[in-house]
């Protein structure tokens, strides 16, 4: 490709089809080396330009057959180049009928149709469907598609495709087939095969207009059992969407198909979601607590696309967050409403502020909506996914939930059966709520994270206090040059003994103890009156705004905070900045002499969480104790990293573990308080209330083994022998490993050892026994990591395992990825270029960490540079690996 460079699309080319395909029928003959497609195509033409030629994607296909209207095409009249074939002088409608052969069984990129096993499966998003037969293979052409699969019927007794099954058989040669019919249009990234060896988990669902569907996950035997939660989890969203959007299910059967090998977490084809077996199967042997919060997110998150991207779907993919954005919201909305709001935000903020921050600080940034790509597949991102939903959140609080219902009623009636745009969402919540949503739209088009800096001024005397609020945004990639965005700052002051009464000077009537202020402009202020105490201003509540906020807070204002804000988010958020100072101070402090010592004020706060903690447990307070957990708990490396404008490796792995073990001595006995009282709950559920119990419990270990006391890795490896769930006996195993005292050390092996051995046919508990070694941050790691990649577990083509290996090494274990010696970067540039071929959409996602390299020291840098330099030079680079490297070098 160094000749031939790939070209980026631009959202400003878009042009609509020239012809439309309203009807496709696939007749899918599978077998051992090779399936071969019939497509038959009912076309017409869309534009008045009657010479236009028939142009259709195509992509590793074989043309064995193709005919207009019933006369076979000859060569010599269609024109084929490695990912179209043209067709010139076609009539305004005609049937066109084209056979492929492919190859689904060399298919490594996941993509397409190919092998997981003994299964067939298909995975057609974003562009996969070229792979399959030549198409339109673009989301504005919508088509009703019947599917026919042949197959052997021993091997792969269960055929699925979209929508309904209208009719079965058997044919010569022990083969059978199955015929599906879709009765709604869809583009064909929507399209889903399978054909395998699967049982299923059967069940109903009476929608609220009183229909009855059929509910049915697909796995293969050994998982039949690890099915229920799913289950559970696909009923809970069915309910949840008719309650709160009054969205009903559409079709009379909603098939979910678990699958080892695939590039994501799920996939929403109509009526056939098909999902990583990650995401499906759970069993609280085999399963973390995190784990099973995240398929009841996923499953909910795959089935409310039936409505917020199926029938409502993209234009283009420059529009991706419509349905991704607005899903992730609806997602979101659901866990807070199963779970506990505040946790749950909690959770969402640290992630975007560590991860999607990060994102649009480097090279790779783009808006929400960007303007060009050159591969898609690269910009399903955090930008995409969760910035896209806080933008939607935002909307949400401008608008109220009311008006909100409004306007995604009116979205859903005004697109359904439609491929649109996202000005087109924004268009119906403007139009059902009266308000003007022009500025907001730079939420869509501009990348970077805004910065708000905020000054706040108390005169006594009037009662009076002022705040300035001013707002910038870095440059990115895309524009140097920023306009002021539109966005809610939700907003308290904290006096004493709490949020106290808000009265904007001038304005009449009573105030509130909470008020939202819309920001437009570069500089605002507001002044507030009747403030008889100078207070301590709580901004952005909730996070309202996905925006850095700069406000010189005090340790006593944090203090306060913690101990008199309403606001759960923020009482969390002030004991994290509290944290980070104290670390930060230790990382200034590092290296000089006496040995810097933690602030007072971050003991007070562990202190009193703590208490809190017992008191709770102890029924004597009533605090949220997953709240307590998250707050106990340290900043992360990663999020320390982030925030940091140029990283010190080092210090920062260094300081945190330090301050992590001053808390550890100081309050031992207060850890093991907690940790005894937790440590004998004995049934096993997943309610939020029980996760709480374990998180917390695991917390106070972790701190426990932190002080590097031998009774507390004795402690640990009692947990690990008698755990009867996996998130005891992971957290367990994971402290063991990752402690750097002499007593862990003596037993790391045999407890690998023999949870290996347990868990031997357990491969998604086997992942997990790899990313533990690979987050593992004491020396030695790499060498361990590389002798694994050689296990009989390990899979280079199984991208969870690359996820939990690689995946692991690179983007959480800062302190052994980012060594000086920049082994680390060439170890993943290896892993790159060996994926570069096999699965270009892996092989760019794990390029990431490589592409930050600007926020390192300058020996990193070069060596980063360096991994970087490797790669480019390599020949054939996929579309997905070259445009992340071009645009980080
Ligand atoms: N649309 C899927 C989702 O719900 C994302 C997805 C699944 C995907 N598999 C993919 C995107 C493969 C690109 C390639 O978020
Ligand atoms: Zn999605």
């Amino acid at each position: 490709m160094k000749d031939a460079q790939p070209a980026a699309i631009h959202l400003k080319d878009y042009k609509a089809p020239d012809f439309s395909i309203t009807r496709t029928r696939l007749e899918f003959e599978l077998f051992e080396t090779y399936a071969d497609v019939r497509a038959t195509l009912t076309i017409q033409r869309q534009t008045s330009d009657k010479e236009a030629a028939l142009v259709l994607d195509g992509q590793e296909l074989e043309l064995l057959f193709v005919s207009v209207d019933d006369a076979e095409i000859q060569a010599t009249n269609y024109q084929l180049t490695d990912a179209t074939l043209a067709i010139s002088n076609v009539p305004d409608r005609f049937k066109l009928v084209c056979v492929t052969r492919i190859k689904p069984q060399e298919n490594t990129s996941l993509e397409g149709l190919y092998k997981s096993h003994k299964m067939f499966c298909t995975q057609c998003e974003a562009e996969g469907f070229r792979k399959i037969t030549y198409y339109l293979d673009r989301p504005d052409v919508l088509s009703e598609f019947t599917t026919r699969i042949t197959a052997d019927k021993s091997k792969y007794p269960v055929l699925l495709s979209n929508g309904n099954k209208i009719a079965e058989g058997n044919s010569e040669e022990g083969r059978h087939w199955v015929e599906w019919q879709d009765p709604f249009k869809k583009p064909s990234y929507l399209f889903a095969l399978v054909a395998g060896d699967l049982v299923s988990l059967d069940d109903t669902f009476t929608t609220m207009s009183g229909r009855e569907i059929s509910l049915r996950i697909f796995v293969e035997e050994k998982d039949h059992n690890k099915c229920d939660h799913a289950m559970i989890s696909l009923k809970k969203a069915m309910t949840w969407d008719e309650q709160v959007y009054g969205r009903e299910y559409d079709l009379d059967i909603f098939m979910i198909v678990a699958v080892d090998d695939f590039n994501m977490g799920a996939m929403e084809n109509k009526g056939l979601n098909i999902f990583n077996s990650s995401c499906v199967l759970a069993s609280k042997e085999t399963t973390t607590d995190d784990s099973f919060q995240s398929i009841e997110a996923i499953v909910a998150h795959e089935y409310f696309h039936n409505w917020s991207g199926n029938r409502v779907t993209c234009r283009d993919w420059f529009q991706l967050s419509l349905k991704e954005g607005f899903t992730v919201f609806r997602d979101s909305e659901f866990s807070s409403d199963m779970g506990s709001r505040t946790v749950k935000r909690v959770e969402d903020v640290n992630m975007l502020r560590t991860h999607q921050f990060a994102e649009d600080a480097g090279p790779m940034a783009h808006p929400v909506q960007p303007a060009s790509f050159i591969e898609i597949s690269n910009f399903y991102t955090l930008t995409v996914y969760e910035k896209g939903a806080e933008v939607v959140r935002m909307i949400h609080s401008l608008l109220g939930a009311e008006a909100f219902r409004k306007g995604s009623d009116l979205y859903f009636e005004r697109h359904d059966g439609a491929a649109v745009t996202i000005d087109d969402f924004v268009r119906a919540m403007a139009d059902a709520s009266g308000r003007d949503f022009s500025q907001f739209m730079n939420w869509y088009r501009q990348a970077g994270t805004p910065r708000v800096s905020i000054s706040a001024s108390y005169r006594e005397k009037e009662n009076e206090f002022e705040l300035t609020v001013k707002q910038s945004c870095p440059a990115t990639p895309e524009s140097n040059v920023k306009k002021p965005f539109h966005m809610p700052m939700a907003l308290a002051l904290v006096g004493e003994r709490g949020p106290i009464e808000l009265q904007l000077k001038g304005q009449l009537g009573k105030g509130n103890n909470e008020c939202v202020l819309e920001l437009t402009e570069n500089e605002q202020t507001y002044i507030f009156s009747g403030v008889k105490e100078r207070p301590v201003p709580s901004l952005f509540r909730n996070f309202s705004a996905p925006v850095k906020i700069n406000y010189n807070y005090s340790l006593e204002d944090l203090q306060r905070i913690i101990a008199k804000d309403t606001d759960g988010f923020c009482r969390w958020d002030a004991s994290q900045q509290m944290a980070v100072k104290s670390i930060f101070s230790v990382m200034d402090a590092l290296g000089n002499e006496p040995s810097p010592t933690v602030n007072s004020q971050l003991l007070d706060a562990q202190s009193d969480i703590l208490q809190q903690a017992i008191d709770t447990i102890d029924g004597k307070d009533t605090q949220d104790l997953q709240m307590l957990a998250y707050t106990m708990a340290l900043p992360s490396e990663e999020y320390l990293s982030e925030i940091q404008s140029s990283i010190d490796v080092e210090k920062t792995h260094h300081a945190r573990i330090r301050v992590k073990r001053k808390l550890a001595i100081q309050f031992y006995d207060r850890y093991l308080a907690i940790y005894e009282r937790l440590a004998c709950d004995e049934i096993f559920s997943t309610d939020a209330q029980s996760i709480a119990r374990r998180s917390l419990k695991n917390t106070a270990l972790s701190y426990l083994v932190a002080s590097g006391k031998a009774d507390a890795v004795e402690l640990c490896n009692r947990q690990l022998q008698n755990a009867t769930n996996m998130t005891d006996e992971l957290a367990a195993l994971t402290n063991i490993v990752h402690s750097s005292s002499k007593s862990a050390e003596l037993i790391k092996s045999d407890c690998l050892q023999s949870f290996y051995k347990k868990w031997q046919h357990e491969t998604l508990v086997l992942n997990r026994w790899f990313a533990l070694q690979a987050t593992n941050p004491n020396p030695g790691t790499l060498e361990q990591i590389q002798a694994l990649m050689g296990h009989a577990a390990f899979d280079i083509n199984n991208p969870n395992k690359l996820r939990a290996l690689v995946g692991g090494f690179s983007n959480r274990n800062p302190s052994c990825f980012h060594d000086r010696s920049g082994s680390g970067y060439a170890f993943l540039s290896d892993r790159i270029i060996e994926l570069n071929q096999k699965n270009p959409q892996i092989a760019a996602r794990l390029l990431t960490p490589l592409t930050r390299w600007k926020k390192y020291d300058e020996q990193r840098q070069e060596n980063m540079k360096k991994a970087l330099g490797r790669i480019q030079a390599v020949p054939a680079l996929s579309k997905d690996v070259y445009e992340v490297v071009s645009k980080s070098l």
